[in-house]
C-alpha cells in the first residue's frame, strides 16, 4: 500500500476530506491560474489545481462579474477556490457562496500587492494575527469543504511570524497551510527560504504546503528533500511550461526537454482553449505572454515573440506559432 511519506516522489494525500491523486499542484496566481491554463496543468498531471485569487467583497456585492473567476470544468477537478479579503464576516458569507464550486476553499494571507495589502487582505492579514484567527473561525464556521490558508514568512524582517501564524490556522481548524517563504516586504527578490517550510511542517500536524522558487523538476525533489512538506505547488516556473509538472512526477532525475513540434501541440491546445472559454478579444490580448513563454530556449524566440505582440486576430496568433515551431523542429 502506498504511504504518505514526504520523502518519496509525488503520491496520493489527504487535505481534511478531500484524497488527492499526488501532491503537486499548481499554484494561485492572479492572472495566470485562469481555466485554460489549470486545464492544461491539470492534464500534465497536476493533483490539485488553484484558481486566481478572488475577491470576496467582489462576490458578495458584485456577484456576477466576479463569479466569472469561478467558471471550471468537470475536467479540471478538484478545484481549490482562493478567496481573499479582510472582513471576516464578507469573507464567510462569499465561503458560503463559492461552496459548491470548489473541493476546497483556500484563503489569501500572503498577496504583497499594494492595493490588497491597502484594503487589509493578503500579506497585510500576517500582521494582524487576531483578525486572520476570526477570518479562519469564520469561514470554518460555515463549510464543510477543506480549508487551507496561504502564507508568506512575515511582513518583514523583523517580523517572521510564519510558526505563529501557521500554529493559529491549525487552531482555528485549517486542513493545509502552504507557505511561501519570503516577507512581504521582499516581493519576489531574493531566494524563497525554505529552511521555514521545514520548520513549520516540524511544527504543525496539519499538511504543509511549500511553494517558493520550484523552476525544475530537481528543484521539487530537493525543496521535498530539505522540508519534508507534505505537498509542493508550482508557480512561475510552470510557466509556458507544463512539462515541468510531467518531469517533477516522474521518478527519472534527467527529464527530456519537450521537442518543438510537442511545444507547438500544446502551446495550440491552449490557445484553442483560450479561445472558447474567453473569446477571441481576450484571447489575442491574453495569450500573447503565454505564447511567448512557451517559445523560450529557442533560437527564433526573439523574432517570434515580435510577431506575437504584432498580431491583430487569434488567427495571426496560430499561424505565427505554426510557422515558427515548425521551423524550429
Ligand atoms: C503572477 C503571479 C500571480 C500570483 N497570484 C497569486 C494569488 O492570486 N494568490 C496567491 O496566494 N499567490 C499568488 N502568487 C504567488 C504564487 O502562488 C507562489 O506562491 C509564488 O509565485 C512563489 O512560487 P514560485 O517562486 O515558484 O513562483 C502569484 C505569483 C505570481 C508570479
Amino acid at each position: 500500500m502506498r504511504k504518505n511519506c514526504a520523502n518519496q516522489p509525488c503520491h496520493f494525500m489527504r487535505i481534511g476530506s478531500l484524497t488527492l491523486t499526488n501532491n503537486l499542484f499548481l499554484a494561485p496566481m492572479a492572472g495566470i491560474s485562469d481555466l485554460p491554463f489549470r486545464q492544461i496543468t491539470k492534464a500534465f498531471g497536476a493533483g490539485l489545481v488553484f484558481s486566481e485569487m478572488i475577491s470576496a467583497n467582489g462576490l458578495v456585492f458584485d456577484g456576477r462579474r466576479t463569479r466569472a473567476l469561478l467558471r471550471s470544468s468537470a475536467q479540471e477537478q478538484p478545484l481549490a477556490v482562493q478567496l481573499f479579503g479582510s472582513d471576516p464576516d464578507i469573507l464567510a458569507r462569499a465561503a458560503a457562496l463559492v461552496e459548491d464550486d470548489g473541493a476546497l476553499l483556500d484563503i489569501n494571507m500572503g498577496c504583497p500587492v499594494k492595493k490588497v495589502v491597502r484594503g487589509g487582505a493578503g500579506s497585510a492579514l500576517l500582521r494582524e494575527p487576531t483578525r486572520a484567527a476570526a477570518i479562519l473561525r469564520a469561514v470554518r464556521r460555515v463549510t464543510a469543504r477543506p480549508l487551507t490558508v496561504k502564507i508568506r514568512s512575515g511582513w518583514d524582517g523583523v517580523s517572521l511570524n510564519f510558526l505563529e501564524i501557521g500554529r493559529i490556522a491549525q487552531e482555528e481548524g485549517a486542513d493545509a497551510v502552504t507557505l511561501h517563504p519570503r516577507t512581504r516586504a521582499e516581493g519576489f527578490t531574493g531566494k524563497a527560504r525554505w529552511e521555514h517550510i521545514r520548520e513549520l511542517k516540524a511544527q504543525l500536524r496539519i499538511p504543509v504546503i511549500g511553494s517558493g522558487d520550484l523552476f525544475q523538476a530537481a528543484d521539487v525533489h530537493t525543496m521535498r528533500q530539505l522540508t519534508s512538506c507534505d505537498a509542493v505547488m508550482v508557480a512561475r516556473g510552470s510557466y509556458g511550461n507544463p512539462w515541468l509538472l510531467r518531469d517533477s512526477l516522474a521518478a527519472t532525475t534527467a527529464p527530456q526537454p519537450p521537442v518543438p513540434a510537442e511545444r507547438m501541440a500544446v502551446a495550440l491546445e491552449h490557445l484553442e482553449l483560450h479561445l472558447e472559454h474567453f473569446g477571441a478579444h481576450r484571447t489575442l490580448g491574453e495569450m500573447r505572454k503565454h505564447l511567448c513563454w512557451y517559445s523560450r530556449g529557442l533560437s527564433g524566440a526573439a523574432s517570434y515573440r515580435a510577431r506575437i505582440n504584432a498580431a491583430t486576430s487569434v488567427e495571426a496568433l496560430r499561424e505565427a506559432t505554426r510557422a515558427f515551431f515548425l521551423a524550429e523542429s
